[in-house]
């Protein structure tokens, strides 16, 4: 697929693109000289914070909104409208009420000067492939959120383009939804449907990207820029449970809650010996996850992640490090959006202080092999300390630099809550607690 080297399909130049501010107040950037292909038959991913311009650029690509600068290609010709060999998906369905479903299907190609038969025989193709059939002659409103959805997905398969956008388009479906539609598309891909297609997919899901992509691009933010890509190059289809695809989408969680960081600082893992690992710790710390504990905790005990985060106003990139911390310490689980408490995190987010810090102490010792190694070796040691600058090392072995700071804070975080050892910052040492 995309390892062979073939002419690219779409490729945007030196792509900027800024908004006029209201009440003439000048400009502002979004894109910043954006440049990237896409190739025959690959698919990519596109990862970005909320806000870096993904759709955006996602419409200039489709020829649906202008750059502001620099040009892109499409088929060789020079995008200066909708462009014919794109259909998108939109996050919101974007269906006219007025029309039927199938009317709805069938709109694209009645652009495209589709004569009416072809039309509707291709339409009742599109809608029984997404699931539909039945409801050709329902109005959207009629239809539940994932089923509005797939006339989203239909309207976009009918017009059988070359190079498909997704832009997120589970995201405006509740979990469930989400995650029952996500596979069914998931399997038509795999069926081979749509072998000889690309994709371009935004996603917020590191291991939705790592699952589908031959290529994930990374968005920085202000202004929108390419920060980088990384090769997926894994057999298909791919184990969740394969050391390289936890490798791959470790680095990609690491750069994206880095965004200083290079995608060439988070080098390739080396061959590490196994009870070597340090799995990357998410930076959060203990008063977030006892907070988010406890909030759960007062709605009975699960909660639906993105109401969560529009809730406490974060984003949902930053809630999923207190949640990703809480489930690394086995207080949580997150499956289909929905954080649920452990018994240990219901009884970590009802204990006085002192019972906390014993079921903190507890966990950490069992599940976070950084902590074990620290204190294990302060625990060796005659005098219980040993300087933090020995463990910075270690960890540099590990992680590039900034990331291994953070690790260590982290660490250091976490083994003072549980009472495990100090640290002192001026002196730079370490010292076991008990
Ligand atoms: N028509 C517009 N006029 C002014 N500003 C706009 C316009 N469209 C987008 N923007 C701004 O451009 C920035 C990028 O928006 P965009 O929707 O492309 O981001 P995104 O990466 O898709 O975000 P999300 O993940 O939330 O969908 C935002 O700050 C947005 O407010
Ligand atoms: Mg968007």
């Amino acid at each position: 697929m995309a390892t062979q080297i073939k002419s690219p399909i779409i490729a945007a130049q030196d792509i900027v693109k800024t908004f006029e501010l209201p009440d003439g107040k000048g400009e502002f950037t979004v894109l910043e000289n954006i440049n990237l292909t896409i190739q025959h038959g690959e698919i990519v991913a596109l990862l970005g914070r909320s806000g870096s311009g993904k759709s955006t650029l996602l419409r200039i690509l489709a020829g649906l909104i202008p750059a502001t600068r620099g040009a892109v290609h499409s088929s060789g010709k020079l995008v200066t409208g909708p462009n014919p060999d794109v259909a998108i998906v939109f996050q919101s369905f974007a269906l006219l009420p007025w029309l039927t479903v199938q009317e709805n299907v069938e709109l694209g190609l009645e652009a495209l000067g589709v004569a009416p038969q072809e039309r509707q025989e291709r339409a009742l193709k599109a809608i029984d492939l997404v699931g539909l059939d039945g409801f050709e002659s329902a109005y959207p409103k009629e239809l539940s959120g994932g089923m509005k959805q797939r006339v989203g997905f239909a309207r976009a398969f009918v017009k059988n383009p070359p190079v498909l956008f997704f832009d997120e388009p589970f995201s405006a479906l509740d979990v469930l939804t989400a995650e029952n539609l996500r596979g069914e598309i998931t399997d038509l891909w795999e069926r081979g449907i749509f072998s000889a297609r690309s994709v371009l997919m935004v996603t917020h899901n590191i291991e939705e990207a790592v699952t589908l992509a031959d290529r994930v691009l990374i968005l920085g933010a202000n202004p929108g820029h390419i920060r980088g890509e990384l090769l997926i190059d894994l057999p298909r289809p791919r184990d969740h449970n394969e050391p390289r695809f936890e490798e791959l989408v470790d680095r990609i969680y690491i750069l994206m809650t880095n965004p200083e960081m290079q995608v060439q600082d988070v080098t390739p893992p080396r061959e590490k010996k196994d009870d070597m690992r340090f799995p990357p710790l998410p930076h959060a710390r203990v008063g977030g996850i006892s907070g988010l504990l406890e909030l759960v905790d007062e709605r009975g005990g699960s909660a639906d992640l993105a109401e969560l985060a529009e809730e406490l106003r974060l984003e949902v990139d930053d809630l999923l490090l207190i949640v990703d911390a809480a489930v690394v310490l086995d207080f949580a689980t997150l499956e289909n959006g929905q954080v649920k408490l452990t018994d240990d995190g219901r009884a970590f987010a009802n204990a006085d202080i002192l019972t906390s810090k014993d079921i903190f102490r507890k966990q950490v010792m069992e599940r976070v092999p950084l902590i074990q190694m620290i204190t294990q070796t302060l625990k060796s040691r005659k005098s219980g300390s040993m300087r933090a600058a020995f463990f910075e090392d270690i960890l540099d072995e590990h992680f590039p630099a900034d990331e291994s700071e953070r690790q260590f804070k982290t660490a250091v975080d976490w083994g003072r809550y549980a009472e495990l050892f100090e640290y002192d910052a001026v002196g730079g040492w370490l010292t076991a607690t008990r």
